[in-house]
């Protein structure tokens, strides 16, 4: 017993010291000094992060290296962060997220969809007028159903869950049709798809204090033994539905002839698509293209728009100037309730709100990219191919003449006179990336949420319980939104 622990301390140094050596010799930014080998700055990083940080950025300036979970991670600041989004030869996103998360083992035909920004845009994207009806139809009978009228004040504890379901109703009916979208266990699957398949990000990565990577590489091979796949139930119900659905419209095309509806959603586009075969579907594959969007849609849209509500449920000071413009902008509306296209252009104040809510989510760094090949800054210091970088949003959103006076202040009109609506990508503001792999969906994601809010401020009054500001919590330098009570009250008009 004695001697297997022995041997296993014994391996474990030699392991760390063979680590180190093989760290490079380049002129890489300073590595701040740590007190105790292996764990490094894990604990610092981990549980004060912003001070932590704030004093590191102090004193070695915009590009440090700490060394946490067992291995040296660059921390860039606002003075090059924009060198890190503009150069998608040397910096990947999802090169980085291939290393903590083995999406590409859990959905196993993956590899083969290398188009998925312009299947997006052309599927999705480039038809959002045309959708605009049915987004709005699907997002109010979502909410009606899930939050209600509220005729006596309704709290709602986890709002994230809830608005999960909600954001979850119209992707679902532009991704996989009106007929699909009905049923509950798609919606389900919709909105927990996620938040199960997280559960890899969510095991804090122990093992790569042993070797960098370990810990993903025994994630992979419980993944790949079939010993546990969270993603398995969800794609089992995605091509369940899949089949039944693809039959009948293949079925009614071919009964109906010329007269055929042809029905208009993702799922449509993609059976149009040059090789797909009738008599031989791929429904794993079309499964797992799904699964990517729903990836990358819910979860992230969801959040905000969940931080957004809890936002303003925090100060409702500012309840009456939105209703005012929302009241204003809903005599748009036809006679179903339906705000046409064009009017999310006249939402301002609420646009402005959402950019704010978004700015000051809480992350203080994020953006992980993987280091595809030796870099030299502009300001000399270089970087090591296979390196992870992390952008140091903090220090950016903190920053006076990045942000204006009072950046660490909520002020919701922040962003109105000066143009930048919710979805726009600068400099300042990180929230969706940058440079060419800048979110795709982020207009679409903007837009559900200003007609989500839209209707729920002209619905409810809604505040937090607790009658103060509630702070997201806290996950290291990430957030997720609160989980405190809102109180949700039908409107008296
Ligand atoms: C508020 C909601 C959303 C946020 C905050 C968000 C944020 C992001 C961020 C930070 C990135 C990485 C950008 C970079 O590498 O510079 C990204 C990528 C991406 N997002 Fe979003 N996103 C949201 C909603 C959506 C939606 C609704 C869709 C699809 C309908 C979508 C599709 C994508 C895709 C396909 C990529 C990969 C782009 C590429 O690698 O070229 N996102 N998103």
């Amino acid at each position: 017993m004695y001697q297997a622990i022995i041997l296993g301390f014994i391996l474990i140094i030699t392991l760390y010291v063979l680590k180190r050596m093989r760290e490079p010799k380049l002129n890489m930014p300073p590595l701040i000094r740590y007190k105790f080998p292996i764990i490094g700055h894990t604990y610092s990083y981990l549980y004060n992060t912003e001070e932590f940080l704030k004093q590191c950025r102090k004193e070695y300036g915009d590009i440090f290296c700490l060394y946490i979970w067992g291995q040296v991670r660059i921390i860039v600041g606002k003075e090059h962060s924009q060198e890190v989004l503009s150069r998608d030869d040397v910096f990947d996103f999802s090169k980085a997220i291939e290393r903590i998360f083995p999406g590409d083992v859990m959905l196993k035909t993956l590899e083969r969809f290398t188009n998925t920004s312009k299947v997006l845009k052309e599927y999705v994207l480039n038809k959002m007028k045309f959708y605009n009806e049915r987004m709005q139809n699907s997002l109010y009978s979502a909410t009606k159903k899930q939050i209600g009228e509220c005729d006596e004040p309704k709290v709602i504890y986890n709002i994230y869950n809830l608005i999960t379901k909600i954001i979850s109703a119209p992707i679902a009916n532009i991704f996989v049709g009106e007929e699909i979208s009905q049923y509950e266990e798609i919606i389900t699957t919709f909105a927990e798809f996620t938040s199960d398949s997280a559960i890899f990000l969510m095991i804090p990565p122990i093992l790569d204090f042993i070797y960098p990577g370990l810990q993903n590489y025994i994630n992979r091979i419980i993944l790949r033994l079939g010993l546990y796949n969270p993603a398995v139930k969800h794609q089992n119900i995605l091509i369940k539905h899949l089949k039944k659905q693809i039959c009948k419209r293949l079925q009614d095309k071919e009964k109906n002839g010329e007269s055929w509806k042809r029905p208009d959603d993702f799922l449509q586009d993609t059976m149009e698509e040059e090789d797909f075969d009738p008599n031989n579907v791929d429904y794993p594959f079309i499964a797992d293209k799904l699964g990517v969007f729903i990836f990358v849609s819910i979860h992230s849209t969801s959040s905000t728009c969940a931080n957004a509500i809890i936002d303003l449920a925090s100060r409702p000071e500012y309840m009456q100037e939105l209703y005012e413009e929302q009241l204003e902008v809903h005599k748009e509306a036809d006679e179903n309730g339906i705000l046409p296209f064009e009017a999310l252009n006249n939402m301002k104040k609420l646009d402005s709100f959402i950019r704010e809510s978004l700015r000051l989510t809480g992350f203080i760094t994020g953006l992980q990219h993987a280091i595809l090949k030796d870099y030299t800054f502009s300001n000399g210091l270089q970087v090591p191919e296979d390196y992870l970088i992390d952008l140091y949003f903090d220090d950016i959103y903190v920053d006076e003449s990045l942000q204006g006076p009072n950046p660490k202040s909520f002020e919701p009109f922040r962003h109105l006179d000066a143009n930048v609506p919710a979805s726009k990508v600068t400099r300042n503001y990180l929230a969706f990336g940058g440079g060419k792999h800048a979110c795709p969906g982020r207009q679409f994601a903007i837009n559900e949420i200003k007609f989500f809010m839209h209707y729920a401020i002209l619905k409810y009054n809604f505040r937090t319980e607790s009658g103060k500001i509630e702070e997201k919590t806290r996950l290291g330098p990430m957030t997720s939104p609160s989980s405190c009570g809102v109180v949700f009250e039908k409107r008296n008009k």
